[in-house]
This record gives C-alpha cells, sequence and structure tokens, in this order.
C-alpha cells in the first residue's frame, strides 16, 4: 500500500492519520450496508457532491454489488473564507431521476453540517421516496446544524484533514490516505 506515514511536500509535512487500507475496509463494509437497506429491488441513485467526494464516491459505487445510479452535484457555500450560509446548486442535475427514487447523498465530511443541511432541504423539493447521506467523515464536536448522517465511515476529532478526495486550497486532494499538516 503507497501510503507513507509522512509526506513532504510544497514546504510542509503532513502525517498520515487514517490509512487506505482502513478507508477501504470502512468502504467495503458501508457498501454492504446500504445494499442490505436497499433489499434487492432497489435502484439507489447515489449522489456525488464534488469535488471532495469523487474518490469515495467512485470506490463506493465499485463496491455496492447491485444495480445502482450516478449523479454527481457541485455545491458551494462559501465566498472566500467566509461561509454565506446557504448553499448555491449549480445546473446539471437530473431532477427527474430523483422523483420517487431512493437517494444517497455521497459527501467526503459532514463538520458544521451548513452545507449538507441547505443541500438536503433543496433536494427535498424533487419529492425523493428516501434521502440519505452518506460521508465518509462526521466532525461531531463540529455539529450545529440539525444533519442526520445516516451512514459514516469514520468520526474525528476537530483537525482539518487532507487527501482522499479532500483539499486545502485546491491541493492534496490526490493523497491516497488521510493526512494532517504537522
Ligand atoms: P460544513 O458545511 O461546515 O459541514 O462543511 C462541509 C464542507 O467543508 C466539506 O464538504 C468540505 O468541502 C469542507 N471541509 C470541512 N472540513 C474539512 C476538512 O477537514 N478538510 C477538507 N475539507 C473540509
Amino acid at each position: 500500500m503507497n501510503d507513507p506515514e509522512i509526506i513532504k511536500t510544497n514546504g510542509a509535512t503532513f502525517k498520515r492519520l487514517i490509512s487506505a487500507q482502513e478507508i477501504e475496509e470502512k468502504i467495503v463494509q458501508l457498501a454492504q450496508q446500504i445494499r442490505k437497506d436497499m433489499g434487492n429491488t432497489e435502484v439507489p441513485v447515489f449522489l456525488c457532491i464534488l469535488k471532495g467526494a469523487f474518490i469515495f464516491a467512485a470506490d463506493l459505487v465499485r463496491n455496492y454489488e447491485g444495480l445502482c445510479e450516478l449523479q454527481f452535484l457541485r455545491i458551494s457555500s462559501y465566498s472566500g473564507a467566509d461561509s454565506t450560509g446557504k448553499v448555491t446548486m449549480y445546473p446539471g442535475l437530473d431532477v427527474e431521476k430523483l422523483k420517487d427514487r431512493r437517494v444517497v447523498v455521497v459527501e467526503d465530511i459532514v463538520d458544521t453540517g451548513l452545507s449538507m443541511n441547505c443541500l438536503l432541504k433543496d433536494l427535498r423539493q424533487y419529492k425523493p421516496r428516501t434521502l440519505d447521506v452518506a460521508a465518509l467523515f462526521t466532525k461531531p464536536s463540529r455539529l450545529c446544524h440539525d444533519v442526520k448522517v445516516d451512514y459514516s465511515c469514520f468520526e474525528i476529532p476537530d483537525a482539518f484533514i487532507v487527501g482522499y478526495g479532500l483539499d486545502y486550497d485546491g491541493l492534496y486532494r490526490n493523497f491516497p490516505a488521510i493526512y494532517v499538516k504537522e
């Protein structure tokens, strides 16, 4: 497994917090759990929230042993470094395909819950039959909005993490595991 404990790059040092193998194992379990909950007749729609969830969503659907659909949505709740308090939805979502369907939002991390809270409110208007949230990470100590995460791989402490799709200022998404800056 090529996920070194330490990565030095760009004048900074990053320490591994969660290995690639741990992530893989959790995602396999999560995919099995969702498959079990969906039963044999459902074809869920996984809704990958860009950009951070792209690797998680790819691994989740590859481990989902059943029929499913995948859609992508880019959202933003920040203007520069400040939260605007609302989430902007971008075009490209096939909303007709959400109606009466079992939709699973696939998100990299639920931090304060602001983005997810706004997103779920918006998505409900498209009348999915069920609307669940699968998050690779949650930070329970930071959560301050009313969001129920139905499927979560890891609960982490209040630290800023990068890698496996998560970035800092657009960088480090390609780190093979989860890292914190030293
Ligand atoms: P929330 O709206 O406060 O829950 O923030 C959610 C979004 O903030 C995530 O989708 C990420 O894009 C970003 N975010 C929050 N914490 C982290 C982190 O530790 N690393 C990278 N991105 C993060």
